[in-house]
């Protein structure tokens, strides 16, 4: 779907489709997405609640909790099909050391009864085999290089703020050097202020490690900033995809426009607040064709039918009929 020059691609995820199979039926929570990510980029990816962000991320680290399973696709880490790997092989060789995750959450994860210094030597004693005293000198490290205090490895996670605690799992994530980090919602419970400090630093932790990110958010205004690349999912599919720069000032799909509308803006003169009327699909019995067209106000009788995927200018894909050639 995204052609990009095979060198410098670090991640291809090619129609990659995993369904949970509950008692219910099937949900169908990512259903056929595919995106390359080049080295050193970060690649924001926004949706609603529910549209299958966190199952992509799963996806991708292999960690897709049941009755969840990838059903089909493939998935190239620096060329290789990392699905095609064991599960041993997937947990020695990729899993932290080439691509870690910072989970959805995950601040409120930290054991309460070790020490958050433990809790980042932990990762470093088990995939490096590192020495308590020589994995202590890398935490010291890490906790700096997110901006903490290196004192604060000796104390515990309720000794510690919210903002902080997050950066304790950003410096768990960039504990064994990988060159990818997908950092699901990673500011979600976070005031406004704290979450710009977070964002700001996952920019510049970027810059300075030169790794890539894929940064997964509901808020697509709080990676126009810090995405070099923006994909869109709704539904368990990608809409649209771009460099930020196109899907903030030329969006194209109309729920990528609908959710530009819905961003409150901070500066200039208070606009109305659009909102896209309805509710997104169940996911065990999504709508055929394109999954936004019950919702679409520019919907036609050709919606019912999958959209084909519109290149509308270069390295910029919209799913939708309204731009197919006649
Ligand atoms: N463990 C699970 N069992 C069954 N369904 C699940 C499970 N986890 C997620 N889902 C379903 O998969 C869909 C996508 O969920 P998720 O990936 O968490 O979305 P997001 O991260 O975008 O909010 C939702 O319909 C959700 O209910
Ligand atoms: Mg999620």
């Amino acid at each position: 779907m995204f052609p990009v020059l095979a060198s410098e691609a670090l991640l291809e995820v090619k129609d990659v489709k995993t369904y949970f199979y509950t008692t219910t039926g099937v949900v169908k929570a990512v259903d056929g997405v595919s995106f390359t990510l080049n080295k050193g980029e970060v690649l924001g990816i926004a949706g609603e609640s529910g549209c299958g962000k966190s199952t992509l991320a799963y996806s991708i680290i292999r960690l897709v909790p049941p009755p969840g399973k990838i059903v089909s696709g493939e998935i190239y880490f620096e060329g290789r099909n990392v699905l095609k790997l064991s599960d041993e092989s997937f947990r020695k060789e990729i899993r932290w050391k080439k691509i870690s995750m910072v989970f959805q959450g995950a601040m409120n994860a930290l054991n309460p009864v070790y020490t958050v210094g433990d809790q980042i030597a932990e990762v470093l004693i088990l995939h490096k085999g590192l020495t308590k005293k020589e994995a202590y000198n890398k935490v010291y490290e890490l906790l700096s290089l997110v901006g903490i205090d290196p004192k604060r490895a000796h104390s515990y996670p309720h000794e510690l703020s919210g903002g902080m605690k997050q950066r304790v799992m950003i410096a768990m994530a960039l504990a064994l050097n990988p060159p990818l980090v997908i950092a699901d919602e990673p500011t979600t419970a976070l005031d406004v202020v704290v979450q710009a400090q977070i964002m700001n630093l996952l920019k510049k932790l970027q810059k300075e490690l030169r790794m890539s990110i894929i940064l997964i958010t509901h808020d697509l205004s709080l990676i126009a900033e810090i995405a070099d690349k923006v994909a869109i999912l709704y539904a368990g599919k990608l809409v649209e995809y771009g460099t930020a720069k196109q899907i903030y000032y030329n969006p194209q799909h109309p729920y990528t426009k609908g959710l530009l509308a819905s961003i409150p803006r901070l500066k200039g003169e208070i606009t109305k607040l659009e909102w896209i009327p309805g509710v997104p699909p169940d996911l065990r019995f999504p709508p055929p064709g394109c999954r936004f067209e019950p919702r679409c106000k520019y919907r036609m009788p050709k919606c019912k039918e999958e959209p084909p995927i519109i290149e509308i200018e270069p390295g910029h894909y919209v799913a939708c009929w309204l731009y197919a050639k006649k």
